[in-house]
């Protein structure tokens, strides 16, 4: 199986591929007001859980969804939501695609696609219109990272700001940050577990070669030991909503 369908698998039960619960990815959106006619972007969009709620919140905007893979089912979601004739989903490298600006541009989970975090909310500026608003998430550490944690998630300790260096960062690059959310060790436990529980029972249940099976078991261990033997309690992530610092008053 390819990497991707293996990704596909895991998130069946967990479509937000990011350790956030659906009512505080509800509440997060919450905080973004686009005006009627306003068009938002989710990039590397995945699923396209972000964008959707946005959408249905808001039924006044238009969206698009990038990933270099959009699974089937965000077609298939937003067909069931009502939403396929304000949605497009394009297959392409977020790093490099370019159409314009957006009132809202979403990114969550994504920065590496661009690089690193600066990288991602460089990015995030060059899609953004001048005074609008975006949503990112992305990993941070919880306190210094243990040699277990680093050797588990076979990164360096620099990998990764703390939650105040997330908010520098996001400063560094003329956004104010607004509401924010520091993702719970339940909201993790139930992302990593339902990743491997989907692989686990996809592999009793619906393989249909023996390979298929040992493939799915190995990714749901292989991510199973990494979690519990370092990542848990140090890797945390964290999700703000972005206002354009430079935006104007009202007068
Ligand atoms: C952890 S998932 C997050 C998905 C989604 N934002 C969410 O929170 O549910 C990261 C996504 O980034 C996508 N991605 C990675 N590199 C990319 C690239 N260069 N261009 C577009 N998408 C990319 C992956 O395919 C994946 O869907």
């Amino acid at each position: 199986m390819e990497r991707s369908e293996i990704s596909d698998i895991a998130h069946q039960r967990h479509p937000i591929a990011a350790p956030v619960a659906p009512e505080q990815l509800r509440e997060l959106v919450g905080w973004l007001s686009p005006s009627d006619g306003a068009r938002a972007v989710d990039l590397g969009c995945g699923e396209g859980e972000w964008l959707q709620e946005l959408l249905l919140t808001n039924p006044g905007i238009t969206g698009v969804g990038i990933d270099q893979m959009v699974p089937t089912s965000a077609a298939r979601r937003a067909d069931e939501r009502k939403l396929s004739d304000r949605v497009r989903w394009i297959e392409t490298d977020a790093a490099t695609w370019n159409d314009g600006v957006f009132d809202v541009v979403l990114c969550v989970g994504a920065s590496h696609a661009f690089g690193r975090l600066e990288d991602m909310l460089g990015a995030v500026r060059r899609h953004l219109r001048p005074g609008g608003q975006a949503l990112i998430g992305d990993s941070i550490w919880e306190g210094v990272p243990s040699a277990s944690a680093l050797a588990a998630l076979e990164v360096s300790a620099d990998a990764y700001p703390d939650l105040a260096g997330l908010v520098r960062a996001i400063h560094e690059h003329g956004f104010e940050p607004s509401y924010g959310h520091v993702s719970t060790l339940a909201e993790w436990d139930d992302y990593q577990f339902s990743w491997t529980g989907s692989l686990v029972d996809w592999a009793v249940r619906e393989a249909w070669t023996t390979e298929d099976r040992d493939q799915a078991f190995a990714a749901a261990r292989e991510n199973r030991d990494a979690w519990l033997s370092g990542a848990r309690r140090e890797l945390g992530f964290a999700t703000f909503v972005l206002h354009d610092a430079a935006v104007g008053v009202r007068d």
